[in-house]
């Protein structure tokens, strides 16, 4: 391990600033900023933008060359270790090397089968001073980074569940009044989060109670697959979701109890469905979210409902969580419920996941608008 100087860390950090600027456009990538100085001076700067596009390493080299400066000799600072392989891109290793680039300071490694040590290892040959960071900035990186490191590792998607509740621990309000829980800003944020992420889940309930679009509503955000957890294929052909198959795709996960007529309808009409053959609500979550892995998914946006974030958490397969605190009482839940088949299955008791805790790693608080904001990482990548 090196210490890194104050100095070190201050271009690290502004290589995690300039990283952000890919978030949502190049996953199954990872997102990777870079900073080139020489003699004290930072002569070029650069990040992954979009996916197809220049990795964050020749970005910044290509900047110093726009600024007609001449990286051989120096520092470049970069958050994830820089490829040895052909992708979409060529390998990062050949353009520092050509470049002469003389030291090498990196945040995070790489998990995946691909890298793991390998690009640091022939900079290393070619005669490059490779430092990598500890504390505060690796963590960062790292954290920068956890759908990329989780997809890498286990070939499933990073989960995020969003809530919104009252503050009597509401998350439905009462049939015919307004779905909406969380204030305006809000819904603004929520709709940037589905942008980020890859696809976005809803439970069957949901759908039946609300009839949501789950898009993003950002201009020019990337559509996010649409899933929802649909055992018995009761998505109905004249909802939102189905009358906006151009916007982006949509997977129900049905169940061996599907209805076939039900699931052949829903083909019919251009869903893709996903027949899995268990009943158990933690195996279906589980080869559901293998599904969406191999398909590329590397994030998961969970908006629920309380049901199915239930079976998610009972099942172990939350990574964090974004829960929305109005400042409201909404009552006791409503006994009709807002959809009368719902929790028709719940009552039954087959569907009642096993109690489960899952405990935070970390957790942190803001105030947007009215809400109050509560963010925890349950497990880390
Ligand atoms: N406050 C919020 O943040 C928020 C967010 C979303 C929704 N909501 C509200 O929540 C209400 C609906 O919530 P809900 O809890 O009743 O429904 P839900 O969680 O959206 O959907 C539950 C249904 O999903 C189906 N499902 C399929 N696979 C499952 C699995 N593996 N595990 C668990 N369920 C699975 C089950 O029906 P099948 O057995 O038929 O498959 C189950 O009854 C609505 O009123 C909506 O407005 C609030």
């Amino acid at each position: 391990m090196t210490i890194l100087t104050d100095i070190d860390r201050e271009h690290l950090r502004r290589a995690l600033a300039l990283a952000e600027g890919g978030r949502g456009r190049v996953s199954p990538n990872p997102l990777v900023g870079a900073v080139v100085v020489r003699d004290g001076e930072v002569i070029g700067e650069g990040f992954h933008a979009a996916l197809g596009e220049l990795h964050g390493e020749r970005a910044a080299l290509e900047d110093c060359r726009a600024r007609g400066e001449d990286p051989r000799g120096a520092t470049l600072y970069v958050t994830l270790e820089p490829c040895a392989h052909q992708g979409r891109q060529p390998p990062c290793v050949e353009a520092i090397l050509a470049a002469g680039i003389g030291r090498v300071v990196i945040a995070s490694d790489d998990p995946s089968e691909k890298a793991a040590g390998r690009g640091p290892g022939i900079l290393r040959d070619g005669g490059v001073a490779i430092e990598t960071a500890a504390g505060a900035e690796a963590a960062a990186a790292r954290l920068l980074n956890q759908p990329f490191r989780k997809h890498s590792r286990t070939g499933l998607p990073h989960v995020v569940l969003k809530l919104a509740m009252s503050l009597d621990g509401q998350t439905t309000t009462a049939a015919g009044d307004s779905p909406w829980i969380s204030g305006e800003r809000s819904r603004e944020l929520v709709h940037r989060w589905r942008g980020e992420h890859d696809a976005i889940a809803a439970g069957v309930g949901t759908v039946l109670a609300d009839d949501p679009l789950l898009t993003a509503r950002e201009p020019d955000a990337r559509q996010p697959r649409r899933v929802v957890f649909d055992s018995r294929a009761r998505l109905p052909l004249d909802s939102r979701l189905v009358g906006s198959l151009e916007q982006s795709p949509l997977t129900v996960v049905a169940g061996p109890e599907a209805p076939p007529a039900r699931v052949a309808a829903l083909r019919e009409a251009g869903v893709e469905v996903f027949l899995g053959d268990s009943f158990d609500p933690g195996e279906q979550i589980g080869t559901a979210l293998a599904m969406l892995g191999r398909r590329g998914v590397t994030s998961l946006f969970l908006e629920g409902g309380k049901t199915l974030a239930g079976a998610f958490a009972a099942a172990g397969q939350i990574d964090e969580s974004r829960t929305f605190i109005a400042p409201m009482l909404l009552g006791p839940p409503d006994p009709q419920d807002r959809s009368p088949f719902v929790n028709q299955r719940l009552t039954s008791g087959e569907r009642t996941p096993a109690v489960a805790r899952l405990e935070a790693l970390a957790t942190t608080t803001e105030t947007v608008g009215a809400d109050t904001l509560l963010t925890a990482r349950f497990k880390e990548w």
